[in-house]
């Protein structure tokens, strides 16, 4: 049995529970991440990707929940590495770590409650086919607003707003949806950044427009920049700016690097996957399973 962490121990992952009364459970007051480790069967190797990142940005969101974790992110780093050794994959694996509200205390709010802090690990292939090209859709459920929940912090309760969205996308026949601002501007996927290709260059939407600070975004960015030569434009799109894209994709720990084909039953550019998103993906999945040795400082490896 996989073993997970949990109350500070490492225990088999049938003994890490918690009570139905607990506050995370109830109001959705936690703080997530979801990380991504390749296998490299040449080298017999796992890689994590950007381990580090992951819970960089892990604490910055607990600190505007106030959960506190009580280690830095090497201390989490070192755990990870620890549970990875222990359950000994040899294949792609998918890392989520969660800080929670560690009470059944009654009533959603963090003040005066200890945070808790869990990992657990299980073997993921592609969240999404990256093969052939995904269908997409507008959703009606427009985007959670940095004001009410904030869509950069990573929150389990925010995921009620992609759970709506992909529903409806996968009702209407699509893969994915994509979300409006309140403002009504393009944001990002039910748990992707969205990038465009408009003349050989890319656009992605801003930090401010309600979107996860996006570590597989970050990465598309310099990888664009340092392999393409190409720049990367971060600013408001308005929905039918999608729709005359030449290409567009999807990117995240989950959905990796996803082209668009068709969007609100709309082909997409031509249609098929463009020549700029197969670069990048290719790019990506190189560097990932580190195949590449310039990028080999954003991976850890395991063994
Ligand atoms: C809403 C949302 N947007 C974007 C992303 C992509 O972020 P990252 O590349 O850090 O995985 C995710 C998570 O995978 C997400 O849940």
């Amino acid at each position: 049995m996989a073993n997970a962490y949990f109350k500070g121990r490492i225990v088999p992952v049938d003994q890490a529970k918690i009570s139905i009364q607990n506050n995370t459970f109830q109001y959705g007051t936690g703080v997530f991440e979801g990380i991504r480790a390749y296998w490299n069967n040449q080298r017999r190797q796992l890689y994590v990707f950007r381990l580090r990142e992951h819970y960089v940005r892990m604490l910055r969101n607990c600190r505007v929940l106030t959960l506190t974790i009580g280690k830095d992110e090497k201390e989490l780093c070192e755990i990870t590495v620890e549970l990875l050794r222990k359950n000994h994959p040899e294949t792609d694996t998918y890392i989520r770590p969660i800080a929670y509200v560690d009470s059944e205390g009654l009533g959603p709010k963090f003040i005066g409650y200890p945070t808790g802090f869990a990992i657990y690990t299980i073997p993921l292939g592609d969240y999404i086919d990256v093969s052939s090209g995904i269908k997409v859709g507008f959703s009606s459920w427009r985007r959670i607003n940095d004001n009410t929940i904030p869509a950069r912090c990573k929150v389990t309760g925010g995921y009620v707003n992609s759970a709506l969205a992909k529903t409806e996308a996968l009702e209407h026949g699509y893969d994915e949806a994509i979300f409006l601002t309140t403002n009504g501007f393009i944001s990002e996927g039910s748990a992707e950044n969205i990038f465009l290709v408009r003349d050989g260059r890319l656009i992605t939407p801003p930090l401010s427009d309600d979107i996860l600070e996006g570590i597989t975004r970050e990465t598309v960015i310099e990888l664009a920049r340092e392999e393409l030569g190409i720049e990367t434009t971060e600013r408001a799109i308005g929905r039918t700016e999608l729709y005359i894209a030449d290409e567009a994709f999807l990117c995240g720990t989950g959905a990796q690097v996803s082209p668009i084909v068709e969007v609100d039953k709309r082909p997409l550019g031509s249609g098929r996957i463009g020549p700029v998103s197969a670069k990048i993906q290719a790019l990506y999945f190189d560097v990932v399973k580190g195949n590449r040795t310039k990028y080999l400082h954003w991976l850890t490896p395991v063994y």
